[in-house]
């Protein structure tokens, strides 16, 4: 356990014995560190999160945000809720299967036919059980948030069809599943942490990138990028992790706060996630992106077949068809 933990912990085994003196004492401060900025759908997640815990707790904890990866990129977010460095994270998967490889099955291309499909798996049976799968690999997730269906943009032409994408560099998350479904499409994928996009799509080191729309937004591509496709290729969850130096300090009332302000948290997120999809279209194209809206999702789904083929023999057929034919 970190010093820094270690204090954390003895603070709140005292909470825990004054009982009510505790509700005057200052409060437990955590923070929860994110790659995207303070207007960002997770920053509004975070805040909402926030404000739950302080009504459930009766002011016993204080999250703060620690914004743009200033504490590192997703990779380094998740390892550090692992070693205790970091107290709390909000990640995309991007990252998250190369330390819980079940959830893997997430990121594959066009799994997911809309948000509320989305939301019926991850909140459902299928989500927790990927959620308690965390705890093997030295990580605890409180809960699925949002980061939602991913674009293309690039700088090179517009992308309206598989053969438009042939031969450009863009950036992946380190993610195995998209590096492999990139790769079938003829793209070269080049995996790095969102902290230094920007600059590399400013100076030409990649052709593009793939995100939400509200990323899109926050992160001001608008102004490094030309084109924007709206692909909708993934569906991209996140995850609000806790670090387990944390999370086994806390009492079961305790654990329970957690658990319910994350809920709190992720319908936050996922609103903003979808006002953003919603009316961010319109903000990009003002700024000066020519927007694709007539993308031939058929085609790309067809070219994605040889990749469709190996998820099915990696995850199994029966599991894909789970999440895709899932009714609440
Ligand atoms: O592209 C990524 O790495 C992720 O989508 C991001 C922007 C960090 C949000 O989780």
């Amino acid at each position: 356990m970190s010093r820094q933990n270690f204090y954390k912990t003895t603070a709140l085994a005292f909470a825990m014995m004054f009982g009510s003196a505790a509700a005057n004492a200052a409060p437990t401060e955590l923070v929860v560190a994110h790659a995207l900025s303070a207007t960002s759908h997770y920053a509004v997640g975070a805040e909402a999160m926030n404000a739950d815990l302080a009504k459930r707790s009766n002011g016993k904890f204080k999250l703060t945000q620690s914004y743009g990866g200033s504490l590192g990129g997703e990779r380094e977010l998740a390892e550090g809720t692992q070693i205790g460095t970091v107290d709390l994270a909000i990640i995309s998967t991007g990252p998250v299967g190369n330390f819980v490889p079940d959830t893997l099955i997430l990121d594959i291309p066009f799994l997911f036919s809309s948000y509320e499909h989305a939301h019926a798996v991850l909140d459902g049976p299928i989500g927790q059980k990927l959620l308690d799968k965390f705890p093997e690999h030295g990580l605890h997730a409180l809960a699925w948030g949002e980061n939602g269906f991913r674009n293309l943009t690039n700088n090179v032409r517009a992308v309206k069809e598989p053969a438009d994408v042939h031969g450009l560099k863009i950036r992946t998350m380190e993610n195995p599943i998209h590096i492999e479904a990139f790769r079938t499409l003829g793209i070269l994928p080049t995996p790095m942490a969102f902290t230094e996009l920007f600059t590399a799509l400013e100076q030409g080191t990649v052709d593009g990138e793939e995100n939400p729309i509200g990323v899109i937004l926050s992160a001001n591509f608008a102004d490094v990028q030309k084109y924007l496709s709206l692909t909708q290729h993934i569906y991209s969850p996140a995850v609000i992790l806790i670090a387990p130096s944390v999370w086994d300090g806390l009492s079961e009332e305790e654990r329970s706060w957690f658990l319910e302000s994350a809920k709190a948290g992720v319908k936050a997120m996922r609103e903003k996630v979808r006002s953003d999809a919603d009316n961010g279209v319109a903000i990009l194209r003002d700024k000066g992106m020519k927007v694709v809206d007539d993308v031939d999702t058929a085609s790309f789904q067809t070219a994605l077949q040889p990749a469709f083929d190996e998820f099915s023999k990696k995850f199994g057929k029966d599991n894909l068809d789970a999440i895709k034919n899932f009714k609440q």
